[in-house]
């Protein structure tokens, strides 16, 4: 299990202004609390922005932060009933780094609370040789629910959401785990040699 708990925080926004920054800043306070390391994958670091026009040294350095990553978690927006362009080419630009890692969903919006990205997320990390759990984190209307920081306001709805990621944090530390062991056993490959 040579990545161990270290996983990827993967942003989904690039918009001025994002909203995913306080979803974000809650997931990743959570996820730490349960025991991960995290890496944020932001694709409006500087350093990754270029990935959206498919600059090569850029697609290296993600590539680079992804191969030692056990898992990842999505915080994405739903943008137009699915998840934003900036995050499907980010999500496009690497392969194998996604292969046979565990994926969890974090998504936010309106009355949908991005639900619908994080179904169209589930088809596309399918192609991708990932493994997408079951449990999702959703969050309708976030703007009016977080502080800047990530705090959720209401403290019923703060309970409920710390309730849900303990659920969610266990079941991706088995995947984690789990799929870390199976790649160590037999090293995957997606065609028979
Ligand atoms: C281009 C665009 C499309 C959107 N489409 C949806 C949508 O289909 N469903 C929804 O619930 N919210 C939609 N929204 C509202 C977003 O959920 C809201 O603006 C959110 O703050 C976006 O996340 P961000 O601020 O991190 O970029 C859309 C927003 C934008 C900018």
């Amino acid at each position: 299990m040579a990545e161990g708990n270290r996983i990827g925080v993967v942003l989904g926004s690039i918009r001025k202004g994002r909203i995913n920054d306080r979803v974000a800043a809650w997931t990743v306070a959570q996820l730490q609390a349960h025991g991960f390391e995290v890496d944020v994958i932001d694709p409006a670091d500087p350093d990754l922005l270029p990935v959206q026009i498919n600059d090569d040294a850029a697609i290296s350095r993600l590539r680079a932060r992804m191969e030692p990553l056990a898992g990842h978690v999505i915080v994405t927006p739903e943008y137009n009933h699915a998840e934003p362009g900036w995050l499907k080419t980010l999500i496009d630009a690497v392969t194998a780094e996604w292969w046979t890692r565990p994926v969890g969903i974090v998504s936010y919006g309106g009355v949908s609370g991005g639900l619908r990205a994080t179904e169209s997320l589930r088809v596309v990390f399918g192609e991708l040789h990932a493994v997408v759990m079951r449990d999702t984190i959703s969050f309708y209307s976030p703007w009016r629910k977080m502080d800047e920081q990530g705090n959720i306001l209401d403290p019923d709805e703060a309970i409920a959401a710390q309730t849900a990621m303990e659920v969610f944090s266990h079941r991706l530390h088995w995947w984690v785990d789990a799929l870390a062991e199976a790649r160590l056993a037999r090293p995957y490959t997606p065609v028979a040699r």
